[in-house]
């Protein structure tokens, strides 16, 4: 069979973004060599810095621009100059929802050698995904304001879903936990009644039903209605705020959490920090149907711009995602190993500026893991 080549679509970005894209880009060459796939690569300069220098977010033609690519590889989008609002809004959520990534993918795991801020956890016990819904709710911006500037203002921000949305974003949460775990591997947490019983894994939406009782009774009757063509999947549930405690408390007891979007950005930030933080951190905006952006989930990280200090694992780990949603199963696994080893037997700290090595020595540690494995 030919090796396949691939069309990778590059946004470098702002602040650190290039910097962490380069070790992304480094480590995908050596799994191409590796596991004889091509690749090809072009650069788009859109983000922070080109903003101040055109007025321009996205060019009009973006979509069909990007829309000849297998994938999207993103570094970081943010710049200081920039008021809030502006690039996130017309650069990072515009490819999201314009390309339709209506899955935001982020695990959340320990690796090995990571410091942990919950006492006594271990890479066994934070081993999860979030499966957050990326298309919906508060961020489709339908509200708004009046009487602005008064004392009588008014704001109005609408979490709106249909159940589009909803059964879209369940379908692929449902299918994540085949996608991890199987009869002969089932997940861990699962007790020897829950195997007796078939299941092999589990899926807990995270949401609020006692108050949102009009959009989390819309999520909860979908999730109930998939779970009956899912009959190895265990459901659970929790609420948004506990769902926040037990990630900190027992993060052991989750295997995949489906979310809506806002309430998946805040918990997945969480999780991050659990794992080690931003620089360890990855993410996929997945259009299951179409184009799908990889992500380091940290910002563009000003300070630390061309100092050679920022981590690269989380855009390396994203390249690893990358390719495991492109099918190169083996290239994946070989990097998420990779990473294993280099905070195992490497890495002094996942914070920028006390790894012990550079950005672009971490980048040459993953060369030479990919290479060897
Ligand atoms: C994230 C970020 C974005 C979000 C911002 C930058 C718009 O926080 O990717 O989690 O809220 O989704
Ligand atoms: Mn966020």
């Amino acid at each position: 069979m030919a090796a396949k080549n691939y069309k990778i679509a590059v946004i470098p970005g702002d602040g650190t973004g290039p910097e962490v894209v380069n070790e992304g880009l480094k480590v995908l060459k050596a799994a191409a060599e590796k596991f004889d796939f091509t690749f090809s690569t072009e650069n788009f300069n859109w983000g922070g810095a080109n903003y101040l220098a055109t007025g321009e977010t996205l060019p009009a033609d973006f979509k069909e621009r990007l829309e000849k690519f297998d994938a999207v590889l993103l570094g970081a989008i943010g710049h200081p100059d920039v008021k809030p609002g502006i690039l996130e809004k017309g650069v990072l959520l515009k490819l999201r929802f314009d390309l339709d990534q209506y899955i935001n993918l982020r695990p959340v795991k320990l690796y090995p050698g990571v410091e942990c801020p919950l006492k006594g956890k271990t890479p066994e016990d934070i081993d999860y995904v979030v499966v957050r819904e990326n298309s919906g709710g508060v961020y489709t911006g339908m509200g708004g304001a009046s009487l602005k500037g008064t004392p009588h203002e008014v704001a109005i921000q609408d979490m709106v879903y249909n159940r589009f949305q909803v059964d879209r974003c369940l379908r692929f949460a449902f299918e994540q936990v085949y996608k991890r775990h199987s009869k002969d591997k089932p997940w861990r947490g699962l007790s020897p009644e829950d195997i007796k019983a078939g299941k092999i894994g589990q899926l807990t939406l995270c949401g609020k039903t006692n108050v949102l009782t009009y959009v989390f009774d819309l999520w909860d009757r979908a999730f109930h209605e998939m779970a009956a063509e899912y009959p190895e999947v265990k459901l659970g549930y929790c609420h948004v705020d506990a769902t926040c405690m037990w990630m900190v408390k027992n993060p052991e007891w989750f295997d995949v959490i489906v979310t809506e979007n806002m309430f998946g950005d805040i918990i997945t930030d969480l999780g991050a920090i659990t794992q080690g933080g931003m620089g360890i951190a990855a993410g996929g905006n997945i259009n299951p149907d179409g184009i799908s952006m990889f992500e380091p989930i940290g910002g563009s990280a000003p300070k630390y711009t061309g100092k050679n200090v920022i981590n690269p694992l989380a855009a390396i780990a994203a390249v690893g995602m990358m390719l495991d949603f492109l099918g190169e199963k083996k290239a994946a696994a070989a990097i998420d190993r990779g990473v294993a080893f280099v905070t195992g037997n490497k890495l002094a700290s996942m914070a920028a500026g006390k790894m012990g090595y550079s950005t672009t020595e971490v980048g040459d540690l993953m060369v030479e893991q990919v290479k060897g494995c």
